[in-house]
């Protein structure tokens, strides 16, 4: 169903505010969840369309999972080898995390599987995570493009490998010590660039070791993943809509709150505040092996452009589309460079939020690794947020900046990572509406 969003001008943020579950740790809770022994409890999960593919796909393989209330749920972890043939191919939608997680813990089943997704999702690169898990032994066809559908082959097992991989992604990362659970010997990951680090910890709390530094992932194979509880925090790449919805409208305050603020994903943190924003994190402590905070964002009178290199890129690559929004109302140039790998997200991300930003009057110029912004005003005007929830999001969040209407197109996928996005934005202050 096409979705429509319209947001009026003059809108501002304020109050407490509770986004939803992290995605990356709702999937991962699921999968080690379902291959552990005994029932692990999830809390605070994220009921989002992605998250929700990961687990129907476990549902299909055999495991039973019950819904103990909102976000709570039961996995009844069938262990390492208790995972059963999946009766037809199993439909990813729009999950990147669960496509190339699942392709590493399938490889080394006894059991034949295919993986499938929507249109965005089969147009994305796969080869990244197959042609590592061929080395390990694994027997897996893509499309000609190396795209999906994935469909793999049981093979008599898994060899661990040691692998540099061309790029820093916590998918690859991630996959490969997934694979490696199934591989004889020890798999090692390493990367050219920092990636979040949850599949590291959520192992660990399930009892596996894992030697584990920026850069670097290892584990050896055949370890026993042992019930555990885990608490998801509120997800920081939904809570970075708002914190740059507070940060473009000079004097406006919001907390965000039980937000993961795991080192490896904090680099809006850090943006804001070197564009002039006041962000603090405050009440630190622990769920489980991650760290989460109250976030307390308040605007400056005015943003100022940046550089944003590589490294900050690292540590904000799902954030960006928001930052090329707090980019668009700074005032100077903020330049982006190091982040090609937004054109292979969701959407082509450079594109969709250059095209966005010149719709609404912001001279937004793209670069092969990233765009040059010149800050000043928005006006009002129409986007396609090319069916890319991130986009949609902080082009909703871009209005409060805006002397006119912003309609956003295509707007649907948004219920991947943030159910119920529409209703808490507008008890925030947004005046959206969904059409
Ligand atoms: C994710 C890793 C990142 C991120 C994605 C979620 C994960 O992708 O962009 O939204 O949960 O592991 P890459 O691994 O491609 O960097």
């Amino acid at each position: 169903m096409p979705l429509t969003y319209r947001v009026q001008p003059g809108g501002r943020l304020r109050g407490r505010l509770r986004v939803p579950g992290d995605k990356s740790i709702s999937h991962r809770a699921v999968m080690l969840g379902a291959i552990a022994e005994g029932a692990s409890e999830i809390t605070g999960f994220l009921e989002g369309e992605d998250c929700l593919c990961t687990m129907r796909a476990f549902e299909r393989m055999g495991v039973r999972i019950e819904r103990l209330g909102a976000s709570r749920l039961r996995v009844q972890g069938v262990g390492l080898r208790g995972l059963r043939a999946p009766p037809a191919p199993l439909d990813l939608g729009n999950s990147g995390t669960s496509m190339r997680l699942l392709a590493g813990l399938l490889a080394g089943q006894d059991f034949p599987s295919m993986l499938t997704g929507d249109e965005s999702l089969s147009r994305r690169p796969m080869r990244r995570i197959v042609e590592p898990l061929r080395q390990m032994g694994a027997s897996i066809q893509t499309s000609a493009q190396g795209t999906a559908p994935l469909s793999i082959a049981p093979v008599a097992g898994l060899k661990a490998i040691r692998y540099h991989s061309p790029v820093a992604s916590a998918q690859v990362k991630s996959g490969l010590l997934l694979a490696g659970l199934y591989a004889q010997g020890r798999t090692e990951v390493y990367e050219p660039g920092v990636s979040r680090d949850h599949t590291e910890r959520m192992l660990r709390a399930f009892g596996v070791e894992v030697e584990a530094r920026p850069g670097y992932a290892a584990l050896s194979g055949g370890q026993i993943l042992r019930a555990a509880r885990i608490a998801v925090p509120a997800d920081l790449s939904s809570a970075a809509f708002f914190m740059v919805g507070a940060a473009i409208v000079p004097d406006c305050e919001i907390v965000l709150t039980e937000v993961g603020v795991n080192p490896t994903r904090t680099g809006i943190v850090e943006i804001l505040r070197r564009m002039g924003a006041e962000v603090e994190w405050r009440n630190e402590r622990l769920f489980g092996g991650e760290p989460v905070a109250e976030i307390f964002v308040r605007g400056p009178s005015r943003l100022r452009g940046i550089d944003i290199g590589p490294e900050l890129v690292a540590l904000a690559i799902d954030e960006m589309p928001a930052v090329f929004v707090a980019a668009a109302c700074a005032q100077g140039e903020t330049c982006i460079s190091g982040a090609a790998e937004l054109r292979v997200k969701e959407s082509d991300r450079i594109a969709a939020m250059c095209e966005g930003l010149r719709a609404l009057g912001v001279a937004a110029q793209p670069r092969p690794d990233g765009a040059l912004i010149v800050g000043g005003g928005l006006r009002g005007g129409t986007v396609d947020s090319r069916g890319d929830h991130r986009v949609a999001m902080s082009f909703a969040l871009a209005a409060l900046r805006a002397d006119q209407t912003v309609t956003i197109l295509d707007c649907a996928n948004v219920s991947t990572s943030f159910p119920g996005f529409v209703e808490l934005a507008q008890n925030a202050g947004l005046p959206i509406q969904a059409i």
